[in-house]
């Protein structure tokens, strides 16, 4: 059933995890799955938001061919799919799980084995969130991720301030049906306001549409 403050919002997501290839035929990757971001589009879609979705690789995909999807590898190619949409939307939701470092060199050769070790130099990749929230206007609305495995709490409200986010959803790393590849998640709203809301363990869908409920109380 649509909702009137969801159904006119165009809603950016990010979803999955990115590629960063080291040659033709290796890349440094991640366990995400996708199945958040997924969720979040398709929920947000539901209740009758315009949604655009960039997605990291994977093999799971939306059910929904009204949800506009664009496939992505890379930070760099999620990176400039989201600066490119960003300026038309008035929600971002950034459950994609990019990779913080990319090799330095991409080499065009498969790289051969050698009898010597191997040095891989990384560089930074693009923070997506951070660079949009640092345009977001007054009728913008940005909602983050977390991971953390210590000081969870404290490093998330960090995360949101330094990111310019409105939420952020911090994922339990305590429990064994929460994150990478689960179909429930164990998750903590922490708002910009310093508001704390520790969720019960709930299944991703249901967590999506808690934060399409929250978008529609909060949004501006
Ligand atoms: O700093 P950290 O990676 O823990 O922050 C997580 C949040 O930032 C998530 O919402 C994630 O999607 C987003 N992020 C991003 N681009 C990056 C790294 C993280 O959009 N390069």
């Amino acid at each position: 059933t649509p909702l009137p403050v969801i159904e006119k919002l165009h809603v950016l997501v990010t979803a999955g995890p990115t590629y960063e290839a080291l040659d033709p035929v290796r890349f440094i990757g991640n366990w995400s799955s996708g199945k958040m971001g997924i969720a979040i589009a398709e929920q947000f879609y539901l209740r009758g938001a315009k949604v655009t979705l960039v997605q990291g690789p994977g093999p799971l995909s939306v059910r929904f061919s009204g949800i506009d999807t664009i496939r992505v590898t890379s930070a760099n190619e999620m990176h400039d799919a989201c600066q490119k949409v960003w300026t038309e939307c008035q929600v971002g939701v950034f459950a994609a799980a990019v990779a913080d470092y990319k090799p330095r060199q991409y080499h065009k050769e498969k790289i051969a084995k050698k009898e010597s070790d191997f040095i891989l130099e990384l560089d930074r990749t693009p923070d997506i969130a951070a660079g949009l929230g640092g345009t977001k206007t007054s009728q913008q609305f940005i909602i983050g991720f977390a991971m953390e495995t210590e000081n969870e709490i404290n490093n998330a409200q960090r995360k949101l301030n330094k990111k310019n986010m409105d939420l952020i959803v911090l994922n339990s790393l305590r429990d064994e049906r929460s994150g990478f590849g689960t179909d429930t998640n164990k998750v903590t709203f922490i708002s910009k306001q310093g508001h704390v809301e520790a969720k019960k363990l709930k299944t991703k869908v249901e967590v999506a549409n808690d934060i399409v409920t929250y978008v529609s109380n909060n949004a501006p």
